[in-house]
């Protein structure tokens, strides 16, 4: 497949730098589009922009008024306060530092009696919000967006996952251990992310360098689904130097 577009990407010194300019991106869009339906991503590398983010909105730099914020991911089975809800996690570094109102929020919710139906009730949401104007990712060490693990298609929707041994890894370092990691989880589809009007991937760390390089400049396949954002309309990397060395 050819890469229908050109991924903007922009290398940065480093975290810090990384996390100011990802949230002079983001508090610029919110600025032009108060009412902008944004999804966003947990995970460590965005910590650092919605802090920033949460100093700009003290300083009324945008209003959040009217967003509306749709959560990324969510482990199948647990309650919105277990410890481990990316519901709760979303809530702690993003919603209430905002002062985003429970109103305002989509949720995938992880205990939900029938998390197919609450897929399609996501999805349908997506719809009536006219898609997402924003979309806040990470990338996964195996190349997920989200949890759309590898093989994911584009076509993907909204739907529950079986998370795959790299992720029940990587994600062990938040819960303290890889028992601790459901084997589960809902997770917004590959459809909606990539139909978004602008996608911000955030990548940082060298550990990130060999998938990120794959994801830019490698075969666009089902077995790394951000290898798909070569196919999309506006997508913006930021990315740190251990990330990404022009010069290694
Ligand atoms: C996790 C999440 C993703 C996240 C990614 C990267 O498994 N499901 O939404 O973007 O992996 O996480 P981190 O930023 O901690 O490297």
């Amino acid at each position: 497949m050819n890469p229908a577009h050109t991924i903007d990407l922009v290398v940065l010194e480093d975290y810090a730098a990384l996390s100011r300019v990802g949230a002079a991106r983001v508090a610029e869009l919110f600025r032009a589009k108060p009412d902008a339906a944004v999804v966003v991503a947990t995970g460590n590398t965005p910590m650092g922009l919605y802090r920033e983010l949460a100093a700009k909105r003290a300083a009324r730099v945008f209003g959040p008024g009217e967003l509306k914020v749709f959560q990324l991911d969510a482990y199948l089975g647990l309650a919105p306060d277990d410890p481990r809800s990316l519901y709760r996690w979303t809530k702690e570094a993003f919603l209430d530092p905002l002062g985003i109102q429970p109103q305002q929020v989509v949720k995938l919710p992880g205990d939900s009696p029938d998390p197919a139906a609450a897929c399609r009730a996501y999805d349908d949401a997506v719809v009536r919000a006219g898609g997402f104007d924003l979309a806040i990712l990470g990338l996964g060490p195996n190349g997920h967006l989200g949890f759309n693990e590898p093989p994911s298609q584009p076509t993907d929707k909204t739907r529950v996952v079986s998370l795959s041994e790299a992720s029940l890894e990587s994600n062990a370092r938040y819960w303290g251990g890889q028992g601790r990691v459901p084997k589960q989880a809902l997770t917004a589809g590959m459809n909606v992310l990539l139909a978004a009007k602008e996608i911000v991937l955030l990548v940082s760390g060298a550990h990130k360098r060999d998938v990120l390089v794959q994801a830019l400049a490698g075969p666009v396949t089902p077995d790394l689904p951000a290898s798909y954002l070569q196919t999309s309309s506006k997508v913006t990397v930021l990315a740190d130097r251990a990330a990404w060395d022009e010069h290694g």
